[in-house]
């Protein structure tokens, strides 16, 4: 965020939501609401998904550290992917073992193959038995082509981590927080439960399914969070995922992340006079301007699009769902640093947050 003191990320979260307040918040429909914590505290397991590039694993991170504050243990899982994580959290890179990244955080890094070999250990029980069977080249292949398998070992892992104990009985993990993959991906992710129930005979996997399909539909339990960008495209696509999310699948969508606002500079008075002159919108008109006086309207003119389009898209956002949204800020220059996640974590702990 700019200007803000990376030391100091709950000013720069107050500093945010109080830029938020008044016009902004009438002009998209919006209003000050609770913060999202204590709800998002009571749940078992958080599904985040959206388009690619949205800021998944950022608010993954934010997300996992606001929790961990709480006093939450917190379990990132991540299903198999070139993972940024570590780079976001300033931590060694994220393998397929369960390693700890910040007080409270875990995180994993799912890996198919091996966390297949795992859970038919724990069902075939004998090592030398499941080594000889998740080994064996032939089975590897035949495991790749049974339809969901694949998805199911990496979310299946983040299922069994919710049913973990300590040796005093306690949840291992409070809350797992599931990074999913870009949303076609993700949703088939969620599919595969049912698929296996629908397909798989009486046993473990059908009895596991069964019970992660119970929690995952349980909107005490769980929920998906569907992460977006205040522009155009994004929204329209958030809308369809959520209401695709609802009808096909049966799972509580808990609520929109509106990640990457800007709070806005202009008023409304203001950005109507800037775009009232197009011709400071034109290519033309920049490559010109790095040479001459008006750079400073060039930059204001197209500021003040920016905000329009992201004031257009929240509205319709907001007008199109019943989920709260929780908005988070636009970092110019820290997001993919732990500050960064540390002052998104800030919003989020927030008491009070613009959403609905
Ligand atoms: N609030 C923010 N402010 C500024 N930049 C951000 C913010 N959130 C994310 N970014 C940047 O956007 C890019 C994508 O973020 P991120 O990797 O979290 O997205 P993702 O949805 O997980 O992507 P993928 O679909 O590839 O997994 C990164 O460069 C990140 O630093
Ligand atoms: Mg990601």
């Amino acid at each position: 965020m700019s200007g803000t003191q990376p030391s100091d990320p709950s000013r720069a979260a107050a500093s945010f939501l109080d830029r938020l307040t008044g016009s902004f918040l009438e002009n998209v429909g919006g209003r000050r609401v609770g913060g999202p914590l204590d709800e998002l505290a009571k749940r078992r397991f958080l599904f985040l998904t959206g388009k690619g590039g949205v800021g998944k694993t950022t608010v993954s991170a934010a997300l996992g550290l606001a929790l961990a504050a709480r006093g939450k243990r917190v379990l990132i899982v991540m299903p198999h992917t070139k993972e940024r994580l570590s780079a976001v959290l300033g931590t060694k890179p994220i393998g397929p073992d369960v390693a700890q990244v910040a007080d409270g955080l875990w995180a994993v890094n799912v890996e198919p193959e091996r966390a297949l070999a795992e859970y038919g250990h724990m069902v075939i029980k004998v090592r030398a038995v499941s080594n000889a069977v998740f080994g064996n080249e032939y089975i590897k292949s035949f495991l790749r082509a049974v339809p969901g398998l694949y998805e199911w070992s990496m979310l299946g892992k983040a299922w069994f981590h919710t049913t973990e104990v300590d040796e005093d009985g306690r949840n291992q993990y409070d809350v797992v927080i599931f990074d999913a993959p870009a949303t076609g991906h993700g949703l088939d992710m969620l599919r595969v439960p049912k698929v296996i129930l629908d397909v798989a005979p009486p046993g473990v996997l059908r009895r596991d399914a069964e019970r992660a399909v119970a929690l995952f539909r349980d909107p005490t339990k769980s929920g998906i969070l569907v992460v977006t960008l205040p522009e155009e495209m994004p929204v329209t696509e958030t809308i369809e995922l959520v209401h695709a999310i609802e009808k096909d699948l049966g799972m509580p969508v808990l609520r929109v992340v509106v990640n990457g606002v800007m709070a806005p500079l202009f008023t409304d008075a203001e950005r109507a006079s800037l775009l009232a002159h197009p011709e400071l919108l034109t290519l033309e008109a920049a490559t010109r301007a790095e040479h001459d006086r008006d750079a400073a309207a060039v930059a204001g003119a197209r500021r003040a699009l920016r905000e329009t389009v992201q004031r257009d898209s929240l509205r319709r956002l907001l007008h199109s769902l019943d989920e709260p949204a929780i908005v988070l800020p636009h970092l110019f220059d820290e997001a993919s640093t732990k500050e960064g996640s540390q002052a998104l974590a800030a919003v989020l702990g927030a008491p009070e947050i613009a959403g609905r």
